[in-house]
């Protein structure tokens, strides 16, 4: 008998016909099952199958971890760092996500092997990714920033680590940081590594601090007995080795107006007092971490006729850094003309321009003029001609190009002794310095991973020369 909803009879218009009776077909019981497994189903298929199958093969590039990185790796996740910088790089971040010079795209084969897997992605880019860090900057810059970011950059917003510092934590912290890249990240952290050598070595400093500091030690002193370059030496030669010769003898294209040095001014105060100072003389709160310590730029006569001091040494200094010293480029972060007008404004420091509510005036510029000697030195010696960015051959050997890269103003055909009056500065020997230090640190890494009983590739991948991103 048919009936309707009410239960009512009530006749129906005639061709009408009566609504069939409803009825629940599934129980909560089968929806409950059948909703469980549809979710299940889908994290096998998207969680758990790529998880027990994507296996690729370790990339060229990839590299083990040695064993203070790992525990480093391990201090990486524990404190959350991955919540703010991600561990790798999409094809878009190239231009946008990285400050690095040399991004390089990272590739599955990159995070191969229990050490680097499952790899820590992180979630967001608060922070630069880190995947290319190492070798960015050298160890003690590192050991400052993870002390106060704000020492480095007085802007930023990451969390200090200050606790960290209390045994060796931090150590393996950095060693994580420089050797989290693989091969073309080891080969740049070698190259940093042989310059900070060249760099103490030839301006008379001493290893940095390590370990646990607070911010209490005094700054490291140079120490300048028996540390004379050869008479027939430029004494800045080394040093300008370190900086494309194209822009030793040029002036700053901006001219000397108070609002360019009022900006310079500004940009020195928010980007460069944790290192350089409030009063500009190298000893600012994160000086007492780094050797060798940050530039005093207070002293008139370096302003107006140091061998290295010229507005274009400036200038390239900051655009790029100073790789083995703490000086980190700011040519991701600064405009062009910012980095000049920062530039004029160096050159007003030693008149006392970095006073409270001093507003420094075209009057207060030093000049600076190349002295006899360096224009002696670049017409018999390291003549301008002779840059080797000029010539567009470029170097096939890793090592060379690191070596290149690290010391853009020596030619092929450069060779010149440093301040201990022996050690020989010229690409060749920095070359096959870089490769001892690559050699002895992938080494290393490779005994630590087969001792921990690692899944290692073919050791055919521990022999292939790395490759140096941006150069092939
Ligand atoms: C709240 C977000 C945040 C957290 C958490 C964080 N960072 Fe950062 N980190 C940043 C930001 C922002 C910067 C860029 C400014 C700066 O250099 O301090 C940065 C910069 C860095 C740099 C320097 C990058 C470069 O070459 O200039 C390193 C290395 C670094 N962080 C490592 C770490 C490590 C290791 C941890 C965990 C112990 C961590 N960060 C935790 C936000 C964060
Ligand atoms: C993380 C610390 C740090 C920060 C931040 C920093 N510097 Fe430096 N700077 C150094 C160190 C260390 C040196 C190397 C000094 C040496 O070896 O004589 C240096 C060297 C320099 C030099 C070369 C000086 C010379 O005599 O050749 C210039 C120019 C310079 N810094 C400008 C700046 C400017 C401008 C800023 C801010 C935009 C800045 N620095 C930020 C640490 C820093």
């Amino acid at each position: 008998m048919e009936r309707d909803e009410r239960g009512d009879r009530e006749p129906l218009p005639r061709g009408w016909v009566r609504h069939p009776t409803e009825r629940m077909l599934i129980t909560p019981l089968v929806a409950g099952v059948g909703g469980l497994l549809a979710f299940f189903t889908v994290v096998a298929i998207v969680v758990w199958l790529p998880i027990h199958t994507f296996d690729p093969p370790a990339s060229e590039d990839w590299a083990p971890l040695s064993n203070t990185a790992l525990k480093g790796r391990n201090l990486f996740a524990q404190n959350g760092c991955y919540v703010c910088h991600s561990g790798y790089s999409r094809p878009q971040d190239v231009r946008e996500a990285l400050y690095f010079l040399y991004p390089k795209v990272s590739q599955p084969g990159d995070f191969y092997g229990s050490d680097q897997s499952p790899n820590l992605l992180g979630t967001e880019r608060t922070g630069p990714d880190l995947s290319q860090e190492s070798g960015w900057h050298p160890n003690d810059w590192q050991r400052a920033h993870f002390y106060d970011p704000r020492f480095m950059d007085p802007m930023s917003l990451m969390p200090d680590m200050k606790s960290l510092f209390s045994d060796k934590q931090v150590d393996e912290l950095v060693m994580f940081v420089e050797e989290r890249s693989g091969k073309s990240g080891l080969l740049r952290y070698a190259g940093q590594l042989y310059s900070k050598h060249v760099v103490l070595l030839n301006q008379g400093f001493p290893e940095a601090y390590k370990g646990f500091q607070g911010a209490h030690k005094p700054i490291v002193e140079a120490n300048e007995k028996g540390l004379k370059p050869p008479s027939t030496q430029l004494e800045e030669a080394p040093n300008l080795s370190q900086i494309d010769r194209s822009y030793w003898l040029s002036g700053d294209p901006l001219p000397v107006t108070e609002q360019n040095l009022m900006r310079g001014k500004e940009v020195f105060l928010q980007r460069c007092v944790g290192c350089h100072g409030l009063k500009g003389n190298g000893k600012g709160p994160g000086a007492s971490f780094l050797s060798p310590p940050p530039a005093d730029f207070t002293s008139a006569d370096d302003a107006c006729c140091g061998g290295d001091t010229g507005p274009g040494d400036f200038y390239y200094r900051i655009l790029r850094g100073w790789p083995g010293t703490a000086m980190e480029n700011f040519g991701e972060r600064l405009s062009v003309d910012d980095i000049w007008r920062v530039v004029l404004f160096l050159k007003t420091i030693p008149n006392g321009t970095l006073a409270h509510y001093r507003v420094p005036e075209p009057k207060d510029y030093i000049v600076w003029q190349p002295t006899k000697e360096l224009k002696a030195w670049v017409k018999t010696h390291q003549q301008l001609a002779n840059n080797a960015d000029f010539d567009k051959r470029m170097a096939k050997d890793p090592y060379v190009q690191e070596a290149m890269r690290v010391f853009p103003g020596l030619a092929p055909g450069d060779s010149m002794r440093l301040n201990d009056g022996t050690t020989e500065l010229s690409i060749r020997s920095a070359a096959a310095g870089i490769k001892a230090l690559y050699m002895d640190m992938l080494n290393r890494a490779w005994a630590d991973a087969k001792a921990r009983g690692e899944k290692l590739p073919p050791e055919t991948n521990k022999t292939a020369p790395p490759t140096v991103p941006g150069q092939q």
